[in-house]
Parts: C-alpha cells; sequence; structure tokens
C-alpha cells in the first residue's frame, strides 16, 4: 500500500531549516525558524523555568496521565495571562484545553468551530503562517484570505482588511494574529482592533485569535489589549495560546485552547466538545511544559524573574530591528525603517524569491522564499554579514 504515496515538497519553514543543518558551508547563517537565539546564538531556557524544573523533578513522584483537559494550575494561569481584568467575575464562562503547542489549540478550537458550525468559512489574513491553511483545513474547514499586508508601504493594508472583511457573515471565522503577526510583523492598532469589533458585533462573525507571541512585542499587557477589547465588546472570543516563545517551552509543546463563551453553560458545552477532540487527536496532552509554565506564572518569586527576562529579550529584539533597519537603510540606499516599527520576531525584506533563493545559494544565508527573516535570530557577529549579503543583491 505505501508505495502508493509520492513524495511530499517540505514544510516551507521547517524544510529550510533543515536545508541548512544540512549545508557544510560553515558561515551559514539561519533566518528561518521563529525562534529566539541569544548573543551567543543559543535558544536559552529562561531562568525561573531551570528553577521550576529544579523544583518539578525533586516533587514529582508520579508520571500518571493529565487530565485531559489538562492541568488545573496551568489552564487557571493562562486565562488570567491571556484575558487578565476581562476575566472579572468567576471567570465561569472561560474554558480551556491545555493542548500540545500553539498548533494543537488551533487544532481543538478548529475541531470545536467545524462543530459549532460545519460551514464555516475561516478568513485568513494575506500573508498567514503557511501552517494556518492545512492544519484548520484538516478539520473541513474552508478559507478565504482578506488584504493584510502591504508590501509597497510595509503596513497594514487595513482598508484592504476592513473591505475584504465585509464578506465575512454569521457563522464565519475571522482569524487575527493577537500580537507581532507572522509573517510579516505589522500589527494592528488598538484603534483597528475596535473597528473589527464593531465589524464582528454588526456582521455576527466569529474571532479566533492565535496567540503565538505574548510578551515578545511590547510587553505581556499590551500584546493582548486587542484581544481583550473584543472579548469586553463582543462576548465571545476564541484563543490558541502558546508558551513556545514567551516562556522559551518550544520542544516540549505548551499551549492552551481558551473559548471565552457568553455563559457558563455555552462554556460547558463548549469544554465537552473541546475535550472529545482532544480525546480523538492524541487523548492527553504532555505534562513537563504545563507544570513548569503553572509553576512560573503562579509563584510570585519565579513570576518576577520570568517577566523581568522577557522584558529584556522583547528590548534585545527591539535593538536587533532598530540596528537592522538603521544599517540597512544606510548600506543600501534604500528606506528599511519599516523594520523597526515592526513587532516581534518576523519582517520581510521585501526580495525576490529569486534573490532569496541566491543568497542561500551563493552566501549561505537562509530565510524563507517570501524573505521573512527572524530578526530574533541576529546577533552582533552576524547582522553585517547578513547586511552585507542582502545589500549585494539590491
Ligand atoms: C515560525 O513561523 O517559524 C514558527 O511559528 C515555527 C513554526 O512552527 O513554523
Amino acid at each position: 500500500m505505501l508505495e502508493q504515496l509520492s513524495v511530499l515538497s517540505p514544510d516551507p519553514i521547517l524544510g529550510l531549516a533543515a536545508e541548512c543543518r544540512a549545508d557544510p558551508n560553515p558561515n551559514k547563517i539561519d533566518l528561518t525558524v521563529g525562534i529566539y537565539m541569544d548573543e551567543a546564538g543559543v535558544c536559552p531556557v529562561f531562568q525561573a523555568v531551570r528553577q521550576a524544573q529544579e523544583q518539578l523533578v525533586a516533587d514529582e513522584i508520579t508520571k500518571a496521565y493529565l487530565p485531559a483537559a489538562g492541568d488545573a494550575a496551568y489552564l487557571s494561569a493562562m486565562k488570567s495571562l491571556v484575558f487578565g481584568e476581562v476575566l472579572a467575575g468567576d471567570g465561569a464562562n472561560i474554558t480551556a484545553i491545555q493542548t500540545p503547542g500553539g498548533c494543537g489549540a488551533l487544532r481543538i478550537a478548529s475541531e470545536v468551530l467545524a462543530a459549532a458550525a460545519p460551514d464555516a468559512t475561516v478568513w485568513i489574513s494575506n500573508p498567514t503562517w503557511p501552517v494556518h491553511i492545512p492544519l484548520m483545513g484538516s478539520v473541513g474547514l474552508k478559507f478565504k484570505t482578506y488584504r493584510y499586508y502591504d508590501p509597497v508601504s510595509h503596513g497594514v493594508d487595513f482598508d484592504g482588511m476592513a473591505s475584504d472583511l465585509k464578506g465575512a457573515k454569521k457563522g464565519d471565522v475571522v482569524l487575527l494574529h493577537g500580537c507581532c503577526h507572522n509573517p510579516s510583523g505589522a500589527d494592528l492598532t488598538l484603534e483597528q482592533w475596535g473597528h473589527i469589533a464593531d465589524m464582528a458585533l454588526t456582521q455576527g462573525f466569529t474571532v479566533l485569535v492565535d496567540l503565538a507571541y505574548q510578551g515578545m512585542g511590547t510587553d505581556l499587557e499590551a500584546d493582548v489589549a486587542g484581544l481583550r477589547l473584543l472579548a469586553n465588546r463582543l462576548g465571545e472570543l476564541i484563543v490558541a495560546a502558546s508558551c513556545s516563545k514567551n516562556l522559551g517551552l518550544y520542544r516540549e509543546r505548551t499551549g492552551v485552547a481558551l473559548f471565552f463563551g457568553r455563559n457558563a453553560q455555552v462554556a460547558e458545552a463548549t469544554h465537552s466538545h473541546g475535550l472529545g477532540a482532544a480525546r480523538r487527536v492524541y487523548s492527553m496532552p504532555p505534562a513537563h511544559g504545563a507544570l513548569l509554565a503553572g509553576r512560573v506564572l503562579s509563584d510570585p518569586t519565579l513570576r518576577a524573574s520570568w517577566e523581568l527576562e522577557l522584558q529584556e529579550i522583547c528590548a534585545r529584539m527591539i535593538d536587533l530591528r532598530t540596528q537592522l533597519s538603521a544599517k540597512l537603510s544606510e548600506k543600501t540606499n534604500q528606506d528599511f525603517s519599516f523594520i523597526s516599527k515592526e513587532k516581534g520576531m518576523f519582517s520581510f525584506l521585501g526580495l525576490s524569491v529569486e534573490q532569496a533563493r541566491g543568497l542561500r545559494k551563493e552566501r549561505g544565508l537562509y530565510m524563507l522564499d517570501s524573505s521573512r527573516i527572524n530578526v530574533a535570530a541576529l546577533n552582533q557577529q552576524n547582522m553585517d554579514i547578513v547586511i552585507d549579503a542582502v545589500a549585494s543583491v539590491l
């Protein structure tokens, strides 16, 4: 039977990272996958996570399954991290399912959405993270795109976005990136989030927020101001959150699907569908990352240490953006100031596919074909090399 299979094209992100790993060029530079790297080129373990891990290893007495919904302390901490003051009251309208990473959260959210509205069309930004369509499409959801990034202005084409989203109707889902838009780094203003809320109220569509970078754009609060505004005004919101980047738990696959519903009855029904979906797909979530995140978020000392380290990381990424945009503008006589205005890990350099591929082949500089780079993989050793390489093709 298996001989019927043909070889699939590699994943547009992970495939390139694998190609880079296999490249014998000693001067290669990997700006592909969104992983935060420190000045030494290492993806660090947060101090607070390290300490929580020592405690966990000392305290852990069992490896029995977690409940299917996940670890209660983790779920409660994630609800308040994401929704904050919107949680006022007993929070009985919010239900949460711990998932294997943000991808797992998107999958559980998709399963619940497909159960609630089997004919739903999901509206996704153009461009978006390339995995959104295959991941959410695997439960049978259909897609339409809305204009988002304007490569000429290097910013959000909000008029185009609002005009396209006029087609989103009751029973449709609009997928928004909570902050640090992947792949462009171009984010909505709070006023624009407000405009989307107006549209959702008038047209009746549901919003799903992919929240993979809370705390990596501006700070833990500002990065969720838009989604909290929606939760407040709409009374219904779905969030797929990840702890990969902001807690550095990439390989521990730690995420959560959060369903902000109108009341406790809705939450109960939603929860049962989330649990059913989890059981069908992977049964119980992995424990280690969530147990660490739960400790870090709920222990005041660990939490303070984590918040400080996260602020430092965020500040360093902003500094890398400032340096890159200034140096690249100077070197090329072109305006790259947009890089310093964007948020999070990613920016498009505005190169053609041929230029991006040429840099890979000739210089060992790996970026996505779309010229998306992971700004968080730059450092003082590789910054000028990257700038020289990019300038050479402009
Ligand atoms: C990325 O976009 O590089 C990250 O979100 C990692 C991934 O899984 O693609």
